[in-house]
């Protein structure tokens, strides 16, 4: 049986892997890019509400999770939000700012897969979708990838498998595996970008279920303003999604209810509207539903003049430091991204390859870098997917 040969083999059609295989296409490599999904750039097609959160403005390796917190910084350098836009807006892609710096498609997410594998078919790339990939070997400087019984050869192999996040659409461990049986290590991967889960003890809260509101959620010293969303499990929203990145199991996280509130609001609350009840007080800053929940969970009650300063300034900071304690999360089914996976250590900043194992290259989610919420994740897959397509 004769194998088709190439100068790379991608695997994985998601963000990372069209841009690493458009990228080297135009260079004039010939390039084959797998998935085993029928189409390509699912998660792009479902990302941001299907609009594409793209990029974000303020895209900086500060804004990622890795072992290494300085790896991510050189390709994010070479390959910058400014230098996607500039993609997006030679398609005729309109886009605009929603938020915190974050890029959106007016239209639909499909035009950015259109746009990618347009820029693939300029470069000649060839595909293999819909077929799973039944072996990786590597022997005599060649990489040997089966597909439905075929056999393909290149000297590069890139993994572009992303990671672990929503196995229903096709997730899985592929490049994690591939990376262990070649001898890299790889970081504990975990959910990321994840609503908590509450247990019994707070069980108060699920009962909120569709109330949200603006605070900031912290966990040690990283701290996010956003809004929170109470859920019938636990806790969503940007602002938890952010912060669950980085907490721990079996830890507090801390929720400042009152982010604009100066630290004697409550006083002076007393003092501008006595006759106010402490509950009516705190739901003129939050949602009523929570603010009942908040005092109920407070033990406090009455009139502001019946209530001691003290007391006033007590319940306050309680509200500016409210502990949740998550039994958990809901894991990899409602996680965006995978923290943790192929260990930056073992790859190349520049070129995105595994120093001891030549020619094979990993990208992406399946790379222990993590970003935030707000189009990070997509950077990242652009930005990694330029290095390795520039070297291979
Ligand atoms: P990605 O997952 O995109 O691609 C991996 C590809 O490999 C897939 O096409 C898959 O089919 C294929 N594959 C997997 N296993 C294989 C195997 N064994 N054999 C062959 N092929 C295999 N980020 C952001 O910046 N902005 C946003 O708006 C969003 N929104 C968003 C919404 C939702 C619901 C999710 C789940 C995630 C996001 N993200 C996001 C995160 C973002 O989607 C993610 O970080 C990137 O898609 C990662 O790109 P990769 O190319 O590394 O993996």
């Amino acid at each position: 049986m004769s194998a088709t040969s190439y100068d790379a083999i991608i695997l994985g059609a998601g963000a990372a892997g069209l841009m690493a295989a458009l990228t080297a296409g135009q260079r004039g490599r010939r390039v084959l890019l797998v998935d085993h999904a029928g189409e390509p750039g699912k998660k792009i097609l479902i990302s941001g509400g299907g609009r594409c959160n793209f990029t974000n403005i303020h895209t900086a390796a500060d804004r990622y999770i890795s072992e290494n917190p300085h790896f991510a910084r050189s390709a994010l350098a070479r390959y910058t939000p400014a230098d996607f836009l500039e993609l997006v807006n030679r398609h005729s892609i309109a886009w605009h700012e929603k938020t915190l710096g974050q890029l959106f498609c007016d239209g639909s997410a499909r035009q950015i897969v259109e746009m990618l594998m347009a820029e693939c078919r300029d470069g000649g790339v060839s595909f293999a979708f819909g077929d799973p990939v039944s072996g990786v070997e590597h022997a005599d400087g060649r990489y040997r990838v089966m597909i439905d019984g075929r056999e393909h050869q290149a000297p590069s192999l890139v993994l572009a498998t992303g990671g672990l996040s929503i196995p229903k659409m096709g997730a899985t461990g592929f490049a994690l595996d591939i990376a262990r049986k070649f001898g890299l290590s790889v970081v504990q991967t975990r959910p990321a970008l994840v609503p908590f889960t509450l247990g019994e003890d707070e069980a108060l809260f699920r009962s909120l279920s569709g109330v949200s509101a603006d605070v900031i959620a912290r966990w040690g010293k990283t701290a996010f303003r956003e809004a929170a969303l109470f859920t019938h499990k636990g806790l969503s929203g940007p602002a938890m999604l952010q912060i669950s990145s980085y907490w721990q199991h079996r830890t507090p996280i801390e929720v400042n209810f009152l982010p604009d509130a100066g630290t004697d609001w409550l006083i002076e609350e007393k003092q501008a509207r006595p006759r106010s009840a402490f509950r009516t007080a705190i739901a003129r800053r939050l949602p009523e539903r929570l603010a009942e929940t908040l005092v109920e969970r407070l033990g406090l009650d009455g009139e502001l003049s019946t209530l001691r300063d003290g007391a006033l300034r007590n319940a306050q900071e309680k509200l500016a430091r409210w502990p949740f304690h998550p039994n958990g999360t809901e894991g990899y089914a409602k996680a965006e991204v995978t923290a943790g996976g192929i260990s930056t250590r073992v790859l190349s900043q520049k070129t995105m390859e595994a120093g001891k194992v030549p020619g094979l290259h990993a990208i992406g989610e399946a790379v222990d870098v993590t970003g935030w919420l707000g189009g990070y994740n997509f950077q990242w897959a652009w930005a990694s997917g330029r290095a390795a397509g520039e070297a291979i």
